[in-house]
């Protein structure tokens, strides 16, 4: 076989379906894995794709059968392993050859590594890939960082393989370094939010309305006709009407309630503090799932405290304001998430695309949804505007937000945790505060450290009457 067009290393979940999307889409695609025992297990799953792909068990022979300038992806675990293998490939590569890291990689990592491919003059890309198994297979959204050259070179690979929102590749360039691994972080930030809101409506009809998981399934399953349509909510109605086959009963209810968090949440948490871009809803979402994790200790609080939570009151709550609370939930976590965007693109000279963000996530990825359309317009028109106030937003949470805090008041009202739907409702209601008690915090920082406040009838710097009183005893 000619030597291939471009070459894939790491054939685990994601790299393995990458790979047979891009021999699906006509490319040539050259493999390598660490495990040489995987590479012919998958050509013979590969079937008459396989006629495209040719496997190496070394990666000297690998590289060998690339095309020159070569255009390696990797698709290993993010951290020391895309390190490790890059030290490996490095010294096999001519200085054309383009290394993508295709991974969840920290965007800090991406940007040493740009910068170190940049020093040494060869070209590197930072691609986040979402959609899962299915996506990668299928058509993921894909989100490119690096060097415009570097992505216009693999651009036309790239983008046959992505998802196609109405024939519009789902594959964007985002900017310079790790701008294409921040995007795809803010969008797993994104993804807990919308999962975890989706989670505690879920909690809301099941132990404040005493429904069983179909019933909670037919709900959802109503909802993806209306403006809530998305992946995440038909999953949702998916998982919550399947049948465990061991027991017969409803699998949701056999599946122990605990979740993890890996890097991505985390990050997009870490990053909007250092940034000054508050995520109030992210935030939440990846707090519940650390509190999620420590089991043991919410057994301990069960058995000390007795459960706080009750059922509501028959009546207490309408499905309708239930669809509302999510309705403006989501939006208030979107406009969280393209926030912090627009505070990283300014802060790290990205010029972030903000509109085609929105776009890129229409399809392909796990966040896609309907609405994602529609904040795709509003940011066309404002790229910059917090999406809760572009008008056509505006008035959605007009007509949503009474249902929004009446299912998150009811339900704390009932003891029942709905930590991300209450984030979303004090981030509004802080946001519509034309005066919040940050006077308190500016006087109280004057009295102990002489800090000094800003007047609201005077500029410059100002202390209060206290200072030669506290300081003086
Ligand atoms: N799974 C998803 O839904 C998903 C979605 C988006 C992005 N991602 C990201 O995609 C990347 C790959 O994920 P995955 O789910 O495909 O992982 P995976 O199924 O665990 O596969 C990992 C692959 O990396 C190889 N590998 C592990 N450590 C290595 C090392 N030190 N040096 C070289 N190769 C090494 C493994 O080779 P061996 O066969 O030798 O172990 C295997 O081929 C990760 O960054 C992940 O976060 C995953």
């Amino acid at each position: 076989m000619s030597a291939a067009e471009i070459g894939v290393i790491g054939l685990g979940t994601m790299g393995a379906m990458l790979a047979l999307n891009i021999a699906d889409n006509g490319f040539s695609v050259a493999v390598h894995n660490r495990t040489a025992a995987r590479i012919p297990e998958f050509l013979e799953k590969a079937g008459d794709l396989a006629e495209k792909i040719t496997g190496h068990a070394e990666l000297k022979d690998f590289v060998q059968g690339l095309a020159s300038p070569r255009n390696i992806i990797l698709m290993v675990p993010a951290g020391d392993a895309v390190d490790a293998q890059i030290a490996q490939l490095r010294p096999l590569l001519d200085a054309e050859d383009m290394i993508i890291d295709a991974g969840n990689a920290n965007f800090h990592d991406s940007e040493r590594r740009a910068n170190e491919a940049e020093k040494a003059g060869i070209p590197f890309l930072g691609i986040g890939v979402s959609g899962g198994a299915e996506g990668a297979r299928f058509g993921p959204s894909i989100m490119g960082g690096g060097q415009p050259a570097a992505w216009d070179r693999v651009a036309h690979i790239l983008k046959a393989i992505s998802a196609k929102y109405e024939g519009q590749p789902c594959a964007t360039y985002m900017g310079i370094g790790g701008a294409g691994h921040f995007v795809k972080t803010v969008h797993n930030g994104i993804e807990y939010a919308d999962m975890q809101l989706i989670a505690e409506a879920y909690g809301v009809m099941r132990d404040g309305m005493g429904m069983d998981a179909a019933a909670c399934g037919a709900v959802f399953d109503q909802w993806n006709e209306g403006l809530l349509q998305s992946y995440l909510i038909e999953i949702s109605g998916r998982v919550s009407a399947a049948t465990d086959p061991e027991t017969g009963t409803p699998m949701l209810d056999m599946i122990l309630d605990r979740a993890g968090q890996k890097g991505t949440g985390r990050w997009t948490v870490i990053e909007s503090q250092m940034l000054g871009a508050p995520v109030p809803v992210i935030e939440a979402a990846v707090v519940a799932r650390n509190l999620s994790a420590a089991r043991d200790l919410r057994l301990a609080g069960s058995e000390a405290f007795g459960s706080t939570a009750d059922a509501m009151p028959s009546g207490a709550l309408s499905f309708g304001e239930l669809e509302q609370a999510l309705i403006a939930g989501k939006i208030l976590s979107y406009a969280q998430g393209f926030e912090l965007l627009t505070k990283a693109s300014a802060d790290y000279g990205w010029a972030l695309p903000m509109a085609e963000i929105a776009e890129v996530w229409r399809e392909g990825c796990i966040i896609r949804s309907a609405m994602l359309n529609d904040m795709a317009s509003a940011l066309t028109d404002a790229p910059e505007r917090n999406l809760a106030l572009a008008p056509y937003f505006a008035n959605i949470l007009k007509a949503n937000m009474a249902g929004l805090r009446k299912v998150a008041v009811t339900a704390m009202g009932a003891g029942q945790p709905v930590p991300a739907l209450a984030a979303a409702l004090n981030y509004f209601d802080t946001l519509t505060s034309a005066r919040t008690t940050a006077n308190m915090l500016q006087a109280q920082r004057d009295y102990f450290g002489a800090h000094s406040f800003e007047r609201t009838d005077n500029d410059g710097a100002h202390h209060g009457p206290w200072l030669d009183q506290h300081l003086n005893g």
